[in-house]
């Protein structure tokens, strides 16, 4: 198949060889990009991890060597020794690095023979994505893959860096463990020793962070795998990494500044890009408010506006049971779309219906400053014209409006105004827009398990002007909990625990679970805290996630090395898989259900 190493050695990598070194002879070795062969000369590029070089093989080359190299196909790797040689003006390739020079082969060794690959290894190629899963180990040879590979392991040891120098101890915490309440569905690995019994897989390493502040670690940090068993989106994977810390003896600020350094240093040093702090701080009302979500995009405006004072006094039936349900009806204007066509509107009514809206409503301002609208008949010229003057309308410029529940009204016109930016190509990749949100809510009321639920996690601390809310008024409790936001997406997030008893037996009791339950999820936590417990807060980064923002890519399966798809499946390897009756016998399995 291939011939041996003995007696090679590598003395440069393909990308680094420029014309500083012409004259001397150099030995690469990598996988062949292309051969072209012109009968009297044979060009061969050969490519590794750093770059492509271009050998040739030209007629004064010995026979054996010549017919070697006309063996040679795409995607082999060889050895190659040979003289660096200066390009003729007229054969220099100004769009490679290694362009003002070639390499005269002297020897050749074919290390390993490859068959036609099932994609070319190249940039901007068009493989569907099933393939290049499939078939990985060749899609990470691509440069712009290879490039994201590359990055994800700058950031990690900028990201040691950081915390070794502010004094965190990387610690690592049990991938065999408890449930962690962290909202997702778990991945169960079944016992053996203990038939019937199960470990969940780390939704974050969230509770041992905890518990490392009972010890006295005083600062941690991780870069820790993670494991949810949640719907895919482009901006989430069933396993992912977190970057992850936990501090003593802090307040909010400290963690928000610690974290903005980090970030500050990370983009400058992977990405070269200056980045200012402190950030933007938004209250999650705000964040509501003004952008109809918990992680605005503040790359451009078309901010939300309640116009619900206005139309209050309104008969108009979709607006008036909104605002008597104790809902409240907004706007966002899109600036320049008032020429949008009818069947476009339509789509949008359709598209907003997806976050349970019941529907649009629209008025465009003509160029002539006319309005044209569907709901114009049941309101008053003055009105029309009241809401065109509050949202700032201009001729030219058409006006959406969503009338519910606040909560769909946020969503349905949030989701608008980032699919809008996205239709108008408002927003840039490379412009970075931080902030941090606030003031989360403590709870969430969940219709399907009539309850209230933990926004952040359990352990997430009330802010002290609120603690008497808890008993009164659960739904307007605020959290000691912030997350970082860039460019719409959710970087990290994180919050100040809560390390006094009495606030967390409320907290579960809100929660609805029994002192029973509490102790049975998360007594050893509990049981640590009677033991001298610091205050203490933290955070956990998305690793995948600052990647993807970093190069640009638009979905963190392009920053990991071996994704998963849509259904959680591994292209490359199979798995999840069937597995021998045997070994389920032994885990005490038996299975109800299978397909086949
Ligand atoms: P949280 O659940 O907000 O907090 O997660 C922190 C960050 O992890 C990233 N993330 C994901 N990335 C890819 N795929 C996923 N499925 C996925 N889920 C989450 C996000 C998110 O901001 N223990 C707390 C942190 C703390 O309180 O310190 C936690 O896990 O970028
Ligand atoms: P209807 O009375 O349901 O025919 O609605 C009258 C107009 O109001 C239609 O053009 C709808 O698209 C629009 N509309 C319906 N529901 C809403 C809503 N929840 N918010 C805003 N506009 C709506």
């Amino acid at each position: 198949m291939g011939e041996l190493m003995t007696g090679l050695k590598r003395s440069h990598m393909c990308g680094n060889i420029t014309e500083a070194l012409a004259g001397k002879e150099v030995t690469i070795m990598g996988w062949v990009q292309k051969r072209r062969d012109l009968g009297q000369l044979i060009f061969i590029a050969v490519r590794d991890r750093s770059g492509i070089v271009q050998a040739v093989v030209d007629q004064t080359a010995e026979k054996e060597l010549f017919e070697k190299a006309e063996t040679i196909r795409s995607e082999f790797v060889v050895a190659i020794t040979g003289t660096v040689a200066l390009r003729t003006p007229e054969n220099i390739n100004e769009n490679m690095k290694t362009g003002k020079i070639e390499i005269n082969v002297k020897a050749l060794r074919i290390l390993s023979e490859s068959e036609t690959p099932p994609f070319q290894v190249e940039e901007n190629i068009n493989v569907n994505d099933e393939l290049r899963l499939k078939y990985r180990y060749i899609d990470l040879r691509r440069p712009n893959i290879l490039k994201n590979i590359v990055l994800r392991n700058n950031i990690t040891h900028i990201v040691r860096d950081f915390f070794n120098k502010e004094g965190f101890l990387e610690i690592e915490t049990p991938m065999l463990t408890k449930s962690t309440p962290e909202g997702a569905r778990d991945y169960l690995v079944p016992s053996r020793v203990h038939p019937g019994n199960f470990y969940a897989l780390p939704q974050s390493p969230q509770l041992f962070k905890q518990l490392l502040m009972v010890s006295g670690m005083d600062r941690y940090f991780q870069i820790a795998r993670c494991f949810r068993d949640e719907d895919l989106r482009a901006d989430r994977q069933p396993e992912f990494t977190q970057i992850d810390m936990e501090l003593s003896f802090i307040d909010i600020d400290d963690i928000i500044d610690i974290n903005e350094r980090l970030i500050k240093r990370l983009f400058k040093e992977a990405i070269n890009v200056d980045i200012q702090i402190p950030f933007k701080r938004m209250t999650w009302k705000e964040g509501m408010e003004r952008f109809g979500s918990d992680k605005p995009d503040i790359r451009f405006g078309m901010e939300l506006k309640n116009i619900s004072d206005i139309v209050k006094e309104t008969e108009f039936a979709v607006f008036k049971n909104a605002l008597d349900a104790g809902g409240s009806v907004r706007a966002i204007c899109v600036e320049g779309s008032g020429k949008m066509p009818r069947k476009q509107i339509d789509q949008l009514v359709e598209f907003v219906k997806t976050y349970r809206a019941k529907g649009l409503a629209w008025i465009v301002v003509n160029d002539d400053n006319t309005i044209k609208s569907q709901i114009a008949k049941f309101f008053t010229d003055e009105k029309m014209r009241e809401i065109v003057n509050f949202v700032s309308a201009k001729p030219g410029d058409i006006i959406f409006i969503c009338a519910d529940k606040n909560k769909i009204v946020f969503d349905a016109l949030g989701a608008l105004r980032l699919e809008m930016a996205k239709r108008l190509s408002l927003t840039k990749n490379d412009d970075y827009k931080f902030l941090w949100i606030t003031e989360f809510p403590m709870f969430e009321w969940s219709e399907d398990e009539n309850r209230w639920v933990a926004e952040h996690h359990p352990f997430t601390s009330p802010m002290d002007e609120d603690i008497e809310l808890l008993t009164k008024d659960p739904g307007s409790v605020r959290a000691k909990a912030y997350d970082m936001v860039l460019n719409g997406v959710e970087l990290g997030g994180g919050s100040i625990r809560i390390h006094k008893s009495d606030i967390q037996a409320k907290i579960f009791e809100l929660l609805g679970f029994s002192d029973e339950e509490a102790y049975s999820k998360f007594g050893f936590l509990l049981n640590a805290f009677k033991y001298g417990v610091p205050p203490h807060g933290g955070l956990a980064f998305g690793l995948d996630r600052i990647a993807m923002l970093m190069s640009g890519a638009s979905t963190i399966r392009d920053v990991i090395a071996f994704p998963k798809v849509k259904d959680a499946a591994c292209l490359l390897t199979d798995a999840p898989n069937v597995v021998d009756k045997a070994q389920l016998d032994e885990l005490c399995i038996a299975l109800t259900e299978t397909e086949n």
